[in-house]
């Protein structure tokens, strides 16, 4: 069996983390739900939600990962050998399988689109709707977009933990921050940008409800990358020195802060357009955006080339960063269970993944009569993967360590040994023990029903 490889520095560390944070859910499904739940009532509630319960579960995730220094199943057996908890280890890595396979189909129309972007072709066109539909609904184009993307991760994690994950992290997450930069500056010179800055500054408590808060909850969930091993496999790379709770607070924020500054690109642009509705839902990065971007820069199209472009790179980037933890959290499982070497482990999880990402493609378009309670195949994957297993693992984390685990070995943990002062402890284990378990349970229940 090949050597096991720490992260080679802090920064590196938090980097990976944080690229497995920021992803599609940040540039994509974060400015969606707070389209869809009033705009900065949600953003409040958001916030909270992810200094209670985002950041303490993070380090749950961490201290089990590092402490065992294994993959995700593994982890739970060593912890609690002969126990049923080695299922919440399984169902990690299953659930970051599931995801992955339809997570490269939506990352490979990223690839599309800016492809589009910068061919100019993407400007040219006019009726976006019909160009999202014919392109997902095509047998072969969003499979060969996908199996490209799988192509990107598979090379990456190929190459191992530093000189694979570590690098291009280090790389590529400094690229998308870069890229943020010129964004959020560009869509400030829009004529909507003031309307845009409104809607997503100025709460409008009216709107606080309920479902607000619960779709607060879940985003947060999906955007912190919790509850699906791959926080727990990179927190195993993670060296001896290294603070939990700061890099737990460190990925917590730049992972915020990309999402926030999403939506400062993406409402003053969509502002800037009359009669384009801010709550379009899934659509509204592949549909609505392309037709602001045509109608804002219709009298420069370079300059819609390149901000389109731009975005869309913004959109790959995160995409990978993300996809590259999810087959991590898998293929440290095979390698090291069925003692292959590290190659041979990433072509198993790729093409398999690729296989089950050629039936949630099909699913738009040849497949889309095969359906399941009324869901397509990728409907069914997303259902299935986010809003049962990811919810129900969420609360096992938490009564894993708040009450399974000895206390001081948690404490020991997140204290390296004692070394650092962790003054917030014992707020983080009661959240740990009561909130987090309790606010996620309500989410579940309220999203199932
Ligand atoms: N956090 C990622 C995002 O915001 O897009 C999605 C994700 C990646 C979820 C990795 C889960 C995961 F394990």
């Amino acid at each position: 069996m090949e050597t096991r490889h720490n992260f080679g520095s802090k920064i590196g560390a938090v980097l990976a983390a944080a690229g497995s944070a920021v992803g599609l859910g940040n540039v994509w499904r974060f400015p969606t739900e707070v389209g869809n739940n009033g705009g900065a009532a949600f953003i409040m509630v958001y916030l909270l939600c992810i200094l209670v319960i985002g950041i303490p579960v993070m380090m749950s995730e961490f201290l089990i990962g590092r402490h065992t220094h294994a993959n995700t199943i593994t982890a739970f057996s060593k912890l609690a050998p002969g126990k049923w908890w080695r299922i919440e280890g399984v169902a990690g890595v299953f659930v970051a399988f599931m995801i992955l396979s339809y997570y490269i189909i939506v990352s490979g129309w990223t690839l599309y689109y800016l492809i589009q972007s910068v061919s100019g072709r993407l400007m040219a066109d006019r009726d976006y709707n019909a160009v999202f539909d014919t392109y997902v609904s095509d047998p072969w184009l969003p499979v060969l977009t996908g199996a490209s993307f799988m192509f990107l991760t598979h090379f990456i994690i190929a190459r191992g933990v530093q000189s694979g994950i570590e690098r291009f992290s280090k790389l590529m997450m400094p690229m998308l921050l870069f890229i943020i930069g010129i964004l959020v500056v560009c869509s400030f010179g829009m004529p909507g940008s003031k309307e845009g800055l409104r809607f997503l500054l100025k709460p409008d408590l009216a709107k606080l409800t309920g479902s607000v808060v619960l779709s607060a909850v879940g985003q947060a969930f999906y955007s912190l990358s919790l509850a699906m091993g791959c926080l727990c496999t990179y927190a195993s790379y993670f060296r001896p020195d290294t603070n939990l709770p700061k890099t737990a607070a460190g990925v917590s924020i730049i992972d915020t802060m990309v999402a926030v500054l999403s939506g400062f690109i993406i409402f003053p642009a969509v502002f800037s357009v009359e009669a384009v509705d801010v709550t379009a839902g899934p659509g509204l990065v592949f549909k609505t955006l392309p037709s602001v971007f045509n109608i804002a820069f219709g009298h420069l199209p370079w300059l819609g080339y390149a901000f389109s472009g731009f975005f869309y790179m913004l959109l790959l980037l995160a995409a990978l960063t993300s996809a590259m933890s999810l087959h991590e959290s898998v293929t440290a499982y095979v390698l090291e269970a069925f003692h292959m070497s590290r190659r041979k482990a990433a072509a198993a999880v790729s093409f398999s993944c690729m296989t089950l990402g050629v039936a949630c493609s099909l699913s738009f378009g040849p497949w889309s009569h095969l359906t399941l309670f009324g869901l397509n195949i990728f409907e069914l994957f997303d259902f299935v993967s986010s809003k049962i297993i990811l919810p129900l693992g969420g609360i096992v984390i938490c009564l894993f360590t708040g009450w399974y685990l000895d206390r001081s070995l948690v404490e020991s943990e997140l204290t390296n040994g004692g070394k650092l002062r962790f003054r917030l402890f014992r707020l983080y284990y009661f959240i740990i023990r009561f909130v987090a378990p309790l606010a996620i349970a309500a989410v579940f229940v309220h999203e199932l029903f």
